[in-house]
């Protein structure tokens, strides 16, 4: 490339190339018909150490602004074709976040009063003092940087106390949102239960996006997903040598979410042996690795996840009561998604954006009688299964709207989810609900007694008698 291609791209693509600007110093642009006054300012506030732009005139002014983000423009008040005001209007629209001061001669200071209430920063009266105008553009600057800070922060705040991607305005879901943002900026141990596909992943990243470790790693680690013989050695790690393979040190999950937060999926499904490792962690904060006497300290916060109920297993011998207590310190339920229908619109909707964007298919809705259908249902995969059947229908869709053809027939068919539910009036007498119950059941196992004893918890000497 010749040596003047740059500057010659750059003009077409109007950059400025007198780029004298001080890499993240404020941008001051001046716009003055007078020259000689327009030179001798830039010199003042470069001086001051800004950036300074300059435009002869109110049109050559908004080029500058459509083209670079300015913080305060010093205008003239009185200038051909486009005075003070006008160009302080178009501003307002153009870049809002401009502060403006006028510069004004003796005689048009109403004007300047008047540019005040359409929003100008200030004003300035010739002929000025350098002091003077100097500390009228450094206030400007301070207060834009202000508010920058505050919109910055305000955004922030809001984006964190609505994670954006937990969708569900239903006051099941809104009571644990409020719970989980309550309890997110502790270090207390949070134990998510909840059915499968509810959200518990969700939630627990939510938690730690929340808390002020949000910086630090959140590290995952599925109990189930991973062979028990291995979970221990995932979890805390091992030392050289600990086991034929282990040909050197390799840390833990534990080791490398230190600081941060720790998601134990599944927690229902790990090892007596483990257990009783995990509860010393909780209790200390220490462990050895695998094979070795170093203790390691770490600082780590647990949030666990099952969908079985713990306090159930415990009762059943299944899961250390003490290691429960310890995990137990604030339990979290996440609802199922039939008992939130007025989620389910929202949620359709959502996934509907998503794969329609992840499909480039230009599916724009859902026809009523298949968002009906959907409400209907009982979802026993809560919003996984919502999702992956808004997937298929994206990508089953002829039209541009989602119809119930296009939806699996485990949702579309009333009569299977009929045959698998019932629905009781509150207030039936026990005895009629039962009867009910027990005559469903046995119509779904298609007659099946002693399946349909099992189901229900009962003896199948019980189903006989109640039978008869
Ligand atoms: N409220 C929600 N808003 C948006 N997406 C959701 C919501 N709840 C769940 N999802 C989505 O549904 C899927 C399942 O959620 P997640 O994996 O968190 O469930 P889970 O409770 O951990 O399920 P499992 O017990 O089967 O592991 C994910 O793709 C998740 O993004
Ligand atoms: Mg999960």
């Amino acid at each position: 490339m010749p040596w003047n291609a740059t500057a010659e791209i750059a003009e077409q693509l109007h950059v400025d190339k007198d780029e004298t600007a001080i890499p993240g110093a404020p941008i001051l642009l001046i716009v003055d018909d007078d020259i000689s006054n327009l030179e001798s300012l830039k010199r003042v506030f470069e001086r001051e150490n800004l950036s300074v732009l300059t435009a002869t005139d109110g049109r050559e002014a908004l080029e500058v602004i459509r083209r670079r983000r300015v913080n305060v423009i010093l205008t003239d008040l009185m200038m051909p074709g486009m005075t003070g005001t006008d160009l302080l209007r178009s501003v307002r629209t153009i870049a809002p976040e401009a502060e403006v001061i006028l510069m004004t001669a003796f005689g048009t200071v109403e004007t300047a009063v008047e540019a005040m209430k359409d929003g100008a920063y200030d004003f300035v009266t010739k002929p000025f003092k350098r002091i003077q105008i100097v500390k009228c553009v450094k206030r400007a600057l301070e207060k834009q940087a202000l508010l920058i800070e505050n919109r910055d922060l305000r955004a922030r705040l809001e984006t964190m106390m609505r994670p954006q991607d937990i969708i569900g305005s239903s006051l099941p879901m809104r009571q644990m949102l409020d719970m989980v943002a309550h309890v997110a900026p502790s270090t207390a141990t949070v134990l998510l239960q909840g059915e499968s596909g509810t959200g518990k992943e969700l939630v627990a990243r939510a938690v730690h996006r929340l808390s002020p470790r949000v910086d630090k790693p959140f590290v995952a680690i599925n109990c189930a997903a991973i062979p028990e013989n291995i979970l221990e050695s995932e979890l805390f790690g091992y030392e050289r040598g600990a086991f034929t393979g282990a040909v050197n040190r390799k840390e833990g999950r534990f080791k490398l979410a230190d600081g941060g937060t720790l998601f134990l999926d599944e927690i229902g499904e790990i090892s007596p042996a483990v257990q009783v490792k995990l509860l010393r962690v909780l209790q200390e904060g220490e462990f050895e690795r695998l094979g070795g006497t170093a203790t390691v300290s770490v600082d780590v916060r647990i949030v666990a996840a099952t969908n079985r109920d713990l306090a159930e297993e415990v009762r059943r011998g299944n899961f250390r009561e003490d290691l429960f207590y310890r995990l137990n310190v604030i339990m979290i339920s996440l609802p199922p998604l039939r008992t939130r229908r007025d989620d389910i619109p929202l949620l359709a909707h959502h996934f509907l954006q998503v794969y329609r964007e992840k499909n480039r298919k230009d599916v724009r809705g859902i026809q009523r009688d298949a968002l009906d259908t959907m409400c209907a249902y009982q979802w026993p995969g809560n919003v996984r299964e919502l999702e992956n059947t808004l997937e298929r229908a994206v990508v089953l869709c002829k039209g541009d709207t989602i119809r119930k053809e296009d939806l699996p027939p485990t949702v579309t068919d009333v009569g299977a989810a009929k045959s698998r539910y019932i629905t009781v009036a509150l207030g039936t007498p026990l005895e009629e609900v039962e009867k009910r119950l027990i005559h469903e059941t046995l119509q779904m196992t298609g007659g099946d007694k002693r399946l349909t004893a099992q189901l229900l918890g009962i003896a199948t000497r019980t189903i006989y008698r109640k039978i008869d």
